[in-house]
């Protein structure tokens, strides 16, 4: 059988490049992300049909700005680039790039040329997200443009004769309706592409990557019983069967009766199970904190304290494993991107810890690529449909300190909101309820009372990197609020969340 096709997609510091390959993924097209500044030699020996170029916040033009090596654009493998990875390209073929006279941002409105094979079969008119303060101002020697907006003459531009093309807008995002499309024109017209890639194969390749990183040692993975932790505990159980030893740590912070419905589904799976309760020692190291990032970082060391100490109990275990997918990665930032949130299991983890290294399997990839993968590979629908339920727990939606009080507030009333939602069928990605740390004056009887305030949220979403909150009628809204204030004690008052992110997050903390 021949070698699998591969795009290679250079890195020159953009947010979205693994988004990029995620698409790629869906043409059915395997993609590897490495460093822009790879050497001929080395692409030479990938064998890519294609290569991608990323975006970038730098300018191409100033000394300290990511290149590349000129001669990637002569050696005869098609090169796409996007936006700053079209004006690297255009400039390194010796066009010019120079500040927009006005910088694009958001969705904008362009005229493509179905005549290029990147536009093949489409419209004339198309929407493209921009996001850019520099341009192609003089095209190379051989190029046309085929694509331009109202203050982008380039918008996207190509050299047929030597497979060279150039997007000014990210295809890679949802707000390209057709971007997909015109990544699947670039593979499949421009490259050759004949899909040869699955899920089957990224199951495969992720239980290579597995075997070759741990070898005989033993694995503790960090077990949740949300979706991604589950889908990693049956993709290492595949992979290392008897080197696995999943660790549950009941923090307190779990949702009403969760901890005992977490055990009863893993005690009986073909897996070393254990529990341990750590509810109070959570709770005191969390006594008195109100800072959300100081919350989560206390809550990602402890989690990895109480697997040093489980670990040492255990024969050979040197790795930890968790289920972090992409979107917990880009959040919590790193050297170039912003932190939003540390995500326990990334940002919030320590700095020293008795590890020989990390497994995480899961990490390049999106939420519904990890539910395909589980339904691959045999996880029962329940566990994943579940919606994502976040490493701390009830902490990251309790605003203020957090006391037991709060925690047995929120259990009930996220539980009753919880309830509704699924017993009406209500459309929605991930819908809970957060305490706030507001209280304020009811009556109730003839007695003053003087409650909190608990927000509902519900949102819509397919990658958990952008959210809309989901249209609960009012009359449903209404019926939660009066089920929370009438029966939970220290509840005062309801509200509903109809934020988006951005600029809110899904969770409040
Ligand atoms: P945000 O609040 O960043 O959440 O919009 C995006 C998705 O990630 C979940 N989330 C987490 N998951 N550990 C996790 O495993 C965390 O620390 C964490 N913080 C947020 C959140 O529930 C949503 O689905």
């Amino acid at each position: 059988m021949a070698a699998q096709q591969v795009v290679l997609i250079l890195d020159f510091g953009g947010q979205y490049k693994e988004l990029i390959a995620r698409r790629v993924r869906e043409c059915n097209v395997y993609s590897i992300v490495k460093p822009g500044d790879i050497t001929p030699d080395e692409i030479r020996a990938i064998h890519p049909i294609g290569i991608i170029l990323t975006g970038g916040p730098n300018s191409v033009y100033k000394d300290d700005s990511p290149h590349c090596d000129k001669a990637i654009f002569s050696m005869g493998i098609p090169v796409l680039g996007i936006c700053y990875g079209t004006q690297l390209l255009a400039w390194s073929v010796g066009g010019t790039v120079a500040p927009c006279a006005a910088g694009e941002y958001g969705k904008t409105r362009m005229l493509v040329k179905p005549s290029s094979p990147l536009f093949a079969g489409m419209a004339e008119e198309q929407i493209g997200l921009m996001s850019h303060t520099d341009q192609i101002s003089v095209l190379p020697e051989g190029f046309v443009s085929v694509a331009a907006t109202k203050d982008c003459p380039n918008a996207a531009v190509e050299n047929q004769a030597r497979q060279l093309y150039g997007m000014q807008f990210h295809p890679e995002v949802e707000s390209t309706p057709n971007g997909t499309q015109m990544i699947r024109n670039f593979l499949y017209r421009v490259c050759g592409a004949v899909g040869d890639y699955n899920l089957k194969d990224l199951e495969q390749k992720l239980i290579e990557g597995i075997r070759s990183q741990v070898g005989q040692a033993h694995v503790l993975l960090g077990l949740s019983g949300g979706v991604d932790s589950s889908v990693c505990a049956a993709l290492l159980s595949k992979a290392i069967p008897g080197q696995v030893h999943c660790i549950f740590v009941d923090h307190g912070l779990m949702r009403k009766n969760e901890g005992d419905e977490v055990e009863q589904a893993f005690k009986t799976r073909d897996l070393h199970f254990i529990r341990v309760n750590a509810g109070e020692r959570f709770l005191s190291r969390l006594a008195g904190v109100t800072d959300p990032e100081q919350k989560r970082k206390i809550i990602g060391a402890e989690f990895v304290r109480v697997f040093e100490e489980e670990a040492a109990k255990l024969p050979n275990v040197r790795y930890l494993a968790q289920g972090t997918i992409y979107p917990d990665v880009i959040e919590s930032g790193g050297s170039k991107a912003a932190t939003i949130k540390s995500h326990h299991n990334v940002g919030g983890l320590p700095k020293n810890m008795n590890f020989a290294g990390i497994v995480e399997p899961l990490r390049s990839l999106f939420k519904d690529e990890v539910r395909a993968l589980g339904r691959q590979l045999g996880l029962p629908g329940k566990f994943v449909a579940r919606q994502p339920f976040p490493g701390p727990g009830l902490s990251v939606r309790i605003m203020g300190e957090i006391t037991p009080e709060k925690i047995a507030i929120l259990q009930e009333a996220d539980a009753i909101f919880r309830e509704e939602i699924t017993r009406r069928r209500i459309k929605a990605d991930q819908y809970f309820a957060v305490l706030t740390d507001t209280r304020s004056v009811g009556v109730v009887g003839d007695f003053r009372t003087y409650d909190y305030t608990v927000a509902l949220r519900a949102v819509r979403t397919s990658d958990f990197m952008t959210c809309e909150y989901a249209p609960i009628s009012h009359k449903v809204l209404g019926l939660v609020s009066s089920r929370i204030v009438n029966e939970v004690k220290g509840a005062g008052r309801v509200v509903y969340d109809i934020t988006g992110k951005p600029p809110a997050t899904i969770e409040w903390s």
